[in-house]
């Protein structure tokens, strides 16, 4: 089967900085990609590039089997875009910006009204069909955003950020929608900054200044990607253990998880008895501490940090 997407060594330079570095993807029909990484580490340039909007520095890249350098134009035809700044027209209303969007792909116009119902339907927007775009709240600006890069049924989604900033419902909803279109084939290129969202993926990739470190499933990312061990700690004064903790010097990494604190380090079983005697030692009392499995939140970190990864 023709992959979806595929990049061979794609890279993008400003100047000295590079934004994407040699990457090398290959993404199925009906996958749904989540693409992960800190703020500014090259996620939006890859969608541009992947769009056919922004011309790689150099390497190669096809999506829907055309090449997003000197066929940017039938890639424009088969993917759909969900930029991080929306692009949607302020001053158009919910059924304008529809409209807009459908028309510039669908050329007859029952069909176009029957895609723009779909799109209002699937995503409960048909309260605000008058409303204008900059009059919506930030999470029903995002719905409008989606169904406008998916009215047009495209085969490829990009969606950059589809859900910063959105209550949970909503957010759900999102997904719920998500899963609907990959089940019936279409493929989803997908970033995030949450994490139960990368563990809703079928793989992850995480870029790091450009460059892929990571690439598997969730659970691949899990057991492969961090040669460290993770400690769980719960306990009586969980603001004086973080401080115990961050001066010892003897732990790889310390950080905050709701009610835990997951204590990087090289060897759980060899400083535990240490880390015991330290807490004890300022009266602190343990409800739990022990080794446990890596989350995805605990590798990205790690990786966010440039260090732990295998
Ligand atoms: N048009 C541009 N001109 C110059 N530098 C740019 C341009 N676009 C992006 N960059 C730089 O390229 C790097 C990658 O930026 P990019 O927007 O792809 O990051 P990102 O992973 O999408 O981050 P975020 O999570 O904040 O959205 C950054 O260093 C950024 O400053
Ligand atoms: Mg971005």
């Amino acid at each position: 089967m023709q992959l979806a997407i595929e990049t061979n060594n794609l890279t993008k330079k400003f100047g000295h900085t590079v934004a994407v570095n040699n990457l090398n993807l290959e993404i199925e029909q009906g996958e749904i990609f989540g693409f992960l990484g800190p703020n500014g580490a090259g996620k939006s340039t890859t969608i541009r590039m992947l769009c056919g909007i922004l011309e790689p520095t150099s390497g190669k890249g096809t999506v829907g089997g055309f090449d997003i350098n000197s066929e940017s134009e039938k890639v424009k035809e088969i993917i759909g875009y969900m930029s991080q700044n929306f692009g949607l027209y302020q001053d158009l209303t919910v059924n304008e910006n529809l409209n807009f969007y459908a028309r510039l792909y669908i050329a007859d116009r029952k069909t176009c009204n029957k895609k723009i119902e779909a799109a209002i339907e699937l995503l409960e927007l048909g309260h605000y069909r008058k409303h204008l775009a900059a009059n919506l709240s930030g999470g029903w600006r995002q719905r409008l955003a989606l169904a406008c890069a998916v009215v047009h049924d495209p085969q490829i989604i990009f969606l950059d950020e589809p859900t910063a900033g959105i209550d949970p419902v909503s957010r759900r909803v999102l997904w719920d929608f998500l899963y609907e279109l990959a089940h019936d084939g279409t493929t989803l290129f997908v970033t995030t900054h949450y994490m139960e969202e990368a563990e809703r993926c079928n793989r992850i990739g995480f870029i790091w200044q450009g460059d892929l470190v990571a690439c598997s499933t969730p659970m691949g990312i899990k057991e492969g990607f961090l040669k460290d061990h993770i400690i769980s700690l719960k306990c009586s004064d969980i603001n004086q253990a973080y401080k115990i903790l961050k001066s010892t010097g003897r732990v790889k990494d310390v950080n905050l998880y709701g009610d835990a604190i997951h204590i990087v380090v090289e060897d759980a079983a060899a400083i535990t008895p240490y880390l015991q005697q330290q807490l004890a030692a300022a009266d602190i009392e343990v409800v739990e501490l022990k080794r446990i499995n890596p989350s995805i939140e605990d590798v990205f970190v790690a990786l966010s940090k440039g260090s732990g990864a295998v």
